[in-house]
């Protein structure tokens, strides 16, 4: 079941996401970063336990970003993290948001969902301000993808 994190969740959440980084696969996340943006963060749980987890984060007019998504490794390929990241497009498409773009070395399977890779320097200077804390900043060697979403049906 995806449901939204809780306070409960978030030293799973770390375990599972700093697993990844590691072995530099994705970025690590502080215990306060992930307290803060708690409300960003969708879960994939079973049986109790955490086995996915994907955040969805606002960062600027008309545009969000996809955070932090990682998926058990022993539960990879069972269409987890795609439902996740579909579960975080459904919400940025009740909030109205425009375009979803993602900062991966994972772009096949961001592709996959529809995500086309993009020049960095298309994002808005805004988004960069989040990069000053990054262990990679200035070297970002990440791929940029992003999709546009289609207009929330309640919306005027
Ligand atoms: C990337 C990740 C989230 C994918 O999760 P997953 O649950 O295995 O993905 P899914 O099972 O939903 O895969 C959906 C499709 O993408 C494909 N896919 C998965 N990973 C892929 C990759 N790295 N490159 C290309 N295609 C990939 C799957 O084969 C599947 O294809 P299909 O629909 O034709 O069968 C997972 O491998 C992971 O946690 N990786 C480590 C952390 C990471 O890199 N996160 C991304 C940070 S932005």
């Amino acid at each position: 079941m995806i449901r939204k994190a809780k306070l409960t969740d978030v030293k799973a959440i770390q375990a599972l996401v700093n697993q990844y980084a590691d072995s530099g696969q994705m970025l690590p996340r502080t215990l306060n970063e992930l307290y803060e943006h708690l409300r960003d963060f969708h879960v994939y749980e079973e049986n109790g336990a955490l086995i996915g987890v994907c955040a969805l984060h606002v960062s600027w007019e008309g545009l969000a970003e996809i955070r932090s998504l990682a998926v058990r490794n022993d539960r990879v390929k069972n269409g987890i993290g795609s439902t996740l990241v579909r579960h975080c497009l459904e919400e940025a498409v009740q909030l109205e948001v425009a375009r979803v773009f993602v900062l991966t070395y994972q772009d096949g399977f961001f592709k996959k969902l529809g995500f086309a890779v993009i020049d960095k320097k298309e994002l808005p200077h805004k988004i960069w301000t989040d990069c000053l804390n990054c262990v990679k900043f200035p070297n970002c060697d990440e791929i940029a993808l992003v999709t546009t979403l289609p207009a929330e049906p309640s919306a005027k």
